[in-house]
């Protein structure tokens, strides 16, 4: 019975594994049943170059909201010719998005956390629900350094809110370890990581941020720390 108590015990029999370890448990035991989500975000790279290294035809999707990066798409294309794989683009539902956009305006976000909610509900959290149809866990790319929101995320956690398990490999990295992997494995990454943005996210909601700013500063940078969360990781 995948359930809170299953999720708890998995998370005390793999906490102390590392990231690979959990992956290769999770492919092995729900086979055709798990997915990465992926932003294209240096985590969810390291995420992807180590699923692809146990099965190429592991279940990995992006959710494209639309108002992505030029470069984020690009490297849909690189990674997947890099490893030869496939990773699946879930849209959000056009018509929600038209009435949205006709009567909030185009850059709507930007009016208030209301509008700016609407449109991640819209464009992100409508489409990670049907992703996630008819799985029994997701694998996504938290760390608990990331934020303040985030400083409680553990390996493996039941997701209240979709019903299913949620399984964070790299929960105890820092970013150092993040970019170590990449260059040593020479993982396809966004080049918008050397122009100082690190938390990628839709390209009206993310700016690059300075040396002394915490990682997350440059999304959605006109809100408070508290509720710079789209969504998809609420706090169960
Ligand atoms: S967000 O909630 O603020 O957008 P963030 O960009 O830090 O999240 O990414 C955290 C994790 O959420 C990623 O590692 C990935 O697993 C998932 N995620 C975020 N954006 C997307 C996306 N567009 N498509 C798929 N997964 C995503
Ligand atoms: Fe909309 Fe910005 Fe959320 Fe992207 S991050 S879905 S553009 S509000």
């Amino acid at each position: 019975m995948i359930n809170k108590e299953f999720a708890r015990t998995l998370n005390d029999r793999l906490r102390e594994h590392n990231p690979e370890e959990i992956l290769q448990y999770f492919l092995r035991e729900f086979p055709g049943k798990v997915a990465l989500s992926s932003s294209l975000g240096a985590e969810d790279q390291v995420l992807t170059h180590m699923m692809a290294g146990i099965d190429t035809n592991a279940f990995i999707f992006t959710l494209d909201t639309g108002r992505q990066f030029a470069e984020s798409y690009d490297l849909i294309h690189r990674t997947q010719e890099r490893y030869g794989i496939r990773i699946k683009v879930f849209f959000p539902d056009h018509a929600e998005v038209e009435s949205m956009v006709n009567e909030h305006g185009i850059n709507l976000f930007y009016q208030s956390i209301e509008n700016r909610k609407l449109c991640c509900h819209i464009r992100k959290i409508v489409p990670l629900r049907r992703a996630l149809g008819g799985l029994d866990a997701w694998i996504c790319g938290l760390r608990k350094e990331q934020s303040p929101t985030r400083d409680s995320v553990e390996p493996v956690v039941w997701d209240e809110t979709n019903g299913l398990i949620k399984i964070s490999p790299l929960a105890e990295w820092n970013n150092e370890q993040v970019w170590q992997f990449i260059q040593s494995n020479n993982v396809p990454y966004n080049p918008l990581h050397d122009q100082g943005f690190v938390s990628i996210g839709c390209q009206p909601c993310t700016r690059a941020i300075l040396a002394n700013e915490d990682q997350r500063a440059g999304r959605w940078w006109w809100e408070q720390p508290e509720t710079k969360e789209c969504g998809l990781h609420k706090r169960d």
